[in-house]
This record gives C-alpha cells, sequence and structure tokens, in this order.
C-alpha cells in the first residue's frame, strides 16, 4: 500500500515526510490532532471531527492551517493516495515552527500533517469476550477537553494497563471518579439500568463516538445519565464499556481483576454497538 502523507502543501511518501525540530509540537506539544475513522473508503463523522478540531484550535488560539473547507479534500486526498479504505486518518495542526521561545511567535503559519494507516476493529474474542480495565489516577492537565498532542499523562497510563495485562486504563480524580480512558470514554450499566458516563465538562475529552452512541442511546429510549461515577459504582454495575473512534464500543467486564456484573458483556453493550454499526454502515 502506497503510504502517502500531506505535510504543509506537499503530498509527500511517509517515509519522507518531516517537520522542523522546532516544530512547536515537537517542543511544547503545542499542537492538536484528530483521529478519524475511515471505512469503506469514506471518512466517518467528518463534521464532527473537524468541529472539535475548531473548538481545539480556538481553545488554543492556532489559526487553521487551511480553510475549514478545504480540510475534507486534503483527507479524502490522502486516503486515496494512500489506497485506505478501512483504517483512520491522523490529522495534526501546530502552531508552526520558529526558534523556540515560550509565548506565540508572531507572522508564522500553523503546520498540517494528515496522514493514515489501515486499521481493523476489535477482534471477534474482544468483542464477545469484553475486556479488562485498571484504574489510574487522572494525572492530567486541567484542559483535557482540548485533543492536544501533550498526551504523556495518557501514555503512562495506558502502558501501565498494558503491563497488567489490561486493555485500557480508567483514569480517576481526586473524589474517586472516572473521568475516562486514556485514549477512550467510560460508560457504566447502573443498577436502575441506566446509561451513566462522565459529562463534557473540561475533564473529559468530548469524544464523537460517545456523543454519537448518547443520541442513538436517547432515540432509541433508553435511559441514560450524564454525571460522573466513582469506581466503587463502577465495581457494582451491571455493565461497563468503552467507546472512540478506533474500536466503536468495547464492552468492560473486568475492573481492577474484578468482574463487573457476571463478567461477561452485557445486553445493554451488545445493543448499542449494533446501533452504532448500523448507523456507521449507512
Ligand atoms: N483517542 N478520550 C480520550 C482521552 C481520547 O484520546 C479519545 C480518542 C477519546 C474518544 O474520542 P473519539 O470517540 O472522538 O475517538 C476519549 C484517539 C482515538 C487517539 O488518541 O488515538
Amino acid at each position: 500500500m502506497p503510504r502517502i502523507s500531506y505535510v504543509n502543501g506537499l503530498y509527500v511518501p511517509l517515509r519522507d515526510a518531516a517537520l522542523p525540530i522546532e516544530d512547536r509540537g515537537c517542543q511544547f506539544a503545542d499542537a492538536v490532532y484528530e483521529v478519524l475513522p475511515v471505512a469503506g473508503g469514506r471518512v466517518c463523522h467528518l463534521e464532527q471531527h473537524l468541529d472539535r478540531l475548531g473548538r481545539s484550535l480556538a481553545a488554543l488560539s492556532i489559526a487553521w492551517p487551511v480553510s475549514r473547507r478545504v480540510m475534507p479534500v486534503i483527507l479524502g486526498e490522502v486516503a486515496r493516495r494512500s489506497r485506505l479504505t478501512d483504517g483512520v486518518l491522523y490529522l495534526q495542526v501546530s502552531r508552526g515552527a520558529a526558534h523556540r521561545s515560550h509565548p506565540f511567535p508572531a507572522g508564522i503559519p500553523s503546520s498540517l500533517v494528515v496522514y493514515g494507516w489501515p486499521q481493523k476493529g476489535p477482534s471477534a474474542a474482544m468483542l464477545a469476550e469484553g475486556v479488562a480495565v485498571i484504574t489510574r489516577p487522572d494525572e492530567r492537565w486541567r484542559r483535557p477537553d482540548i485533543k492536544t498532542v501533550g498526551l504523556l499523562a495518557n501514555v503512562l497510563a495506558r502502558q501501565a494497563a498494558k503491563e497488567a495485562g489490561a486493555y485500557e486504563a480508567w483514569l480517576v480524580n481526586g473524589e474517586g471518579q472516572v473521568t475516562e480512558g486514556s485514549a477512550t470514554n467510560a460508560f457504566i450499566v447502573d443498577a436502575e439500568g441506566r446509561i451513566v458516563t462522565h459529562p463534557t465538562d473540561s475533564h473529559i475529552l468530548g469524544g464523537v463516538t460517545r456523543s454519537n452512541l448518547l443520541d442513538l442511546a436517547r432515540r432509541a429510549g433508553m435511559a441514560l445519565a450524564e454525571r460522573p461515577f466513582t469506581v466503587a459504582e463502577a465495581s457494582a454495575a451491571r455493565e461497563a464499556f468503552l467507546s472512540s473512534s478506533t474500536v466503536m464500543l468495547l464492552p468492560v467486564v473486568r475492573i481492577d481483576g474484578r468482574p463487573v456484573g457476571d463478567g461477561r458483556p452485557g445486553p445493554v453493550a451488545a445493543r448499542l454497538r449494533a446501533l452504532y454499526q448500523e448507523m456507521r454502515g449507512r
């Protein structure tokens, strides 16, 4: 498969793609990103991802590197040139490259990189059996709602999960509440059968998948509550699951080694995943 990337106006083979070492994304994590799923050659939920990109850029006063109108053309072109039909596109915008100095540099263009790779969804076994999560302190900065590339705390939490043989780390704040996962949003189904997930405030990244799942649940008449839940509540929940663009929805069957409910994926997660797949298929 040809791997073609876009770097500031040029389509180049991925192996030749490069940014200046003084790109502010490298030195200050002064950059934002999006991961967009591609299914059947089509970029999914494009407008929602561009809306969120716009919010991240605005929050950091980074200018759009190209107009929003042009972004779908570049994304489509990278997918086409890379013959990407099923996988993801990665898009990163930094404030640009300038002599290293903390304040915003004047008069430099922001920088845009896009590339993609083929990726399969979760295995049949992961869907049938569910996955395990561990809990870790939420050590991120206080604005994880902005999708910046400053992901070190997320990386450390995910590595801890991997070393513990778990799929994901659920991040826990000072009040014992689960905010979200290192790269996924977190949900439980409480004793009354309500889907519960942390509200979209400054403490979590507002996932595109999360938002679409909640819309589908509402339309299907499923009960839900956007409120924080504690680790204790999650451990006593009927069901738990997580979501992201890359996995859609995955059932969570163990938290810190203890089974959730009967330790098997539950009916609410299965129903929502089916609704979501049906929507994506359209
Ligand atoms: N992660 N929370 C965090 C901290 C995330 O990094 C992500 C996405 C999500 C889910 O968002 P969405 O449904 O829009 O994918 C929630 C991407 C996939 C990543 O960094 O690879």
